[in-house]
């Protein structure tokens, strides 16, 4: 008898071949390019199963979990006018959004540099590296929502009281080469 492990979770609503297919479940690490380019194509292949999912809580920023493989967390999220992150790092991942409605406002810092902001419209799309710290806020007066994606997946995210805090070197933290199904029990516990 043989055992099949699962390579790939994905949300019930978005198992579908495009969402299959975009997430590549044998890619073990994944550049920022390609992290923006998967954010980028789920927010622009999948927007009507994304808009059919999505929910927006008063209580607290509202996420679903797309997709997990070994190598890669796929993340949608909502935020109401005000809702917004604290300033963290990622870990020592790469991450990437893709704006899919409404705007975003996000500060971000490279350690040693200056604090940097911008305006996120609805369809653009960043990928960034291990040493990038940023908090993501909702200005606006319309709720907005964004698809996320960090490779290696489920390395915990850092926070600080500012973006002038975070230190000149983030090092990064060992990603976690677990099977699936422990990746699937850790995903559960986290949000993005
Ligand atoms: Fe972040």
């Amino acid at each position: 008898m043989t055992t099949t492990t699962p390579r790939v979770d994905l949300h019930p609503a978005l198992d579908v071949p495009p969402l299959r297919d975009l997430v590549h479940p044998d890619r073990e690490l994944w550049t920022p390019r390609e992290l923006r380019e998967l954010t980028s194509a789920v927010a622009s292949e999948l927007t009507t199963p994304l808009l059919e999912i999505l929910r927006y809580d008063r209580e607290r920023r509202w996420w679903a979990r797309l997709g997990l493989t070994g190598g890669v967390e796929l993340w949608l999220l909502s935020w109401l006018p005000g809702q917004g992150t604290e300033p963290h790092d990622h870990g020592g991942a790469a991450g990437s959004f893709t704006v899919l409605t409404g705007e975003l406002s996000e500060e971000y810092r490279y350690p040693g540099g200056p604090v940097r902001g911008a305006t996120r419209p609805a369809g653009s799309a960043l990928g960034f590296g291990a040493g990038r710290a940023h908090r993501v806020l909702n200005r606006g007066m319309i709720g907005a929502a964004s698809v996320h994606a960090y490779s290696p997946p489920l390395v915990p995210t850092r926070e600080y009281p500012s973006l002038l805090d975070i230190p000149d070197e983030i090092p990064p933290l060992p990603a976690r080469r677990l099977p699936l199904e422990r990746l699937r029990e850790l995903a559960d516990q986290e949000d993005p």
